[in-house]
């Protein structure tokens, strides 16, 4: 068959808008409006951020790229599309593994990334009782800490949230991202603009600017740029299939270049917001920037408290990061649904119930890390830590290596060159000098460095 003529088996997205919408809607998620800031706290603050937008501009776009273009032309599971390509350039199939790593790493993520969608469904319910109403910092952190000490409201939403996401997921790409992205995600880039709006009242703005955008170098160690460049992996789901499996579904002449600037651009603003949104928040009520995963339910439910209209506010901001976040989880686990439906030939509907509950099973061990097993620590970190830093800090930028390695060097200029359909030829090059040299490089670097080899 004609490679111009390759199909996905899965569908095909109606137009580059909704594939954008639907890209973008993989992206932003926890990652940007949960991760991002409690990891910018975490890490010191503006140093990371600026370590933050470089790994996006210099890695993640150009490795985006990669990943579009390898599934626009495998057009198939990320493992089929290795399988394809490695056929198509005559190297050894072990390349499939950039397709099992990738399934792999989204069934692990999401099985962590269900037990934060919790709660945020459990915040909705709160947030809709009044809960918060006049919260104070100190009300706020002791609601989240009696919350996460609970294990068995913890397992009650991380198992409705699942099912929740697998209903979706039966229901076909189609059917079920297609529509939720188009009005909802622009909603919340509006409710994240009020939300900055209102940290411009509480009189610490300028300190949350000066936390975010005043790079204190003295703040940066291999840690903090492993962390980072995780980080922007993980938030432009990068390294691991989801994008390559949403480039199989891209129609030929989608300019994958400008496609992929115009995703980035929009998860870092999301990002970026949702700090100024809570940093000044953070500073205004004494509270601790670098408290961790609690930090957007300790801080955001306290401006809710005082501000006008804020249970429906907080509701409404709320139900929209849930949906952000079902978004997301889709897409992590489309790669092993699909490859579930292309191996053993079962229904899509099987397959969503397989994956499912295996991911659900994986999950309790992050529900218990918050309570049952808090004290449990392996090489000093919890189940959820342990489990955040295999994928984000391993797997995808590892996958990542080996995507830009392939795109960059195995396939021919003329396949790269057709795909991406770049007229400009110095904007090839630099492409190309990219995923060739400085992505794989500047990763293995960063690796090295934060284990003390460099
Ligand atoms: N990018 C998502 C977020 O920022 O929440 C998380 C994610 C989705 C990571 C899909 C990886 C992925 F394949």
């Amino acid at each position: 068959m004609n490679i111009s003529d390759r199909q996905s088996m899965h569908g095909q997205w109606s137009s580059r808008w909704t594939f954008i919408l639907a890209a973008t809607g993989a992206a932003v998620g926890l990652g940007n409006i949960w991760k991002f800031p409690y990891l910018t706290g975490q890490n010191g603050g503006s140093a990371f951020v600026l370590m933050y937008i470089i790994c996006v501009a210099a890695l993640g776009i150009p490795l985006m790229m990669a990943e579009i273009l390898l599934g626009r032309r495998g057009r198939s599971t990320p493992i089929r599309s290795m399988k394809v390509l490695a056929e198509e350039n005559n190297v050894g199939q072990w390349w499939q593994i950039i397709g099992w790593s990738g399934t792999i790493a989204g069934m692990l993520i999401l099985s962590y990334y269900s037990v934060i969608g919790g709660w945020t469904l459990a915040y909705i319910f709160k947030s809709i009782a009044g809960t918060f109403s006049g919260a104070t910092g100190e009300f706020a952190a002791n609601t989240f800490n009696t919350f996460v000490g609970n294990s068995s409201s913890l397992f009650i939403w991380h198992t409705v949230f699942m099912v929740i996401t697998m209903g979706i997921v039966a229901g076909g790409v189609q059917g079920g991202l297609e529509k939720a992205v188009q009005f909802l995600m622009p909603t919340l880039f509006f409710l994240l603009l009020l939300m900055v709006g209102y940290s411009m009242t509480t009189g610490f703005f300028g300190k949350g600017l000066e936390f975010l955008f005043t790079p204190d170098f003295s703040k940066i160690s291999g840690a903090s740029m492993l962390s980072a460049m995780g980080q922007a992996f993980f938030s432009l789901s990068l390294g691991m299939g989801t994008i390559m499996i949403y480039g199989s579904y891209v129609p030929k002449d989608t300019s994958i270049a400008s496609t992929s600037v115009m995703i980035a651009i929009a998860d870092t603003g999301v990002a970026l917001l949702a700090g100024m949104a809570i940093f000044p928040i953070v500073f205004a009520n004494n509270l601790e920037p670098g408290s961790g995963p609690g930090l957007i339910f300790q801080t955001l439910p306290v401006a809710f408290g005082s501000m006008t209209g804020g249970t429906i506010f907080g509701s409404l901001f709320f139900i929209l990061l849930l949906v952000a976040a079902w978004t997301s989880s889709i897409s992590l686990i489309e790669p092993f649904v699909t490859w579930l439906i292309e191996t053993l030939g079962v229904s899509r509907l099987t397959a969503a119930l397989y994956s499912g509950m295996a991911t659900w099973l994986l999950g309790l061990g992050t529900v218990w890390s918050f309570n049952l097993w808090a004290e449990l620590k392996f090489f000093g970190l919890t189940f959820f830590d342990l489990l955040d830093f295999i994928t984000s800090n391993l797997m995808l930028p590892l996958g990542g290596i080996l995507i830009a390695l392939f795109a960059g060097w195995l396939m021919s200029a003329e396949s790269t060159k057709a795909e991406l359909q770049i007229s400009n030829p110095t904007l090839y090059t630099t492409w190309q000098v990219l995923v060739r040299y400085i992505a794989p490089v500047a990763v293995f670097i960063v690796l090295l460095n934060a284990i003390g080899l460099l």
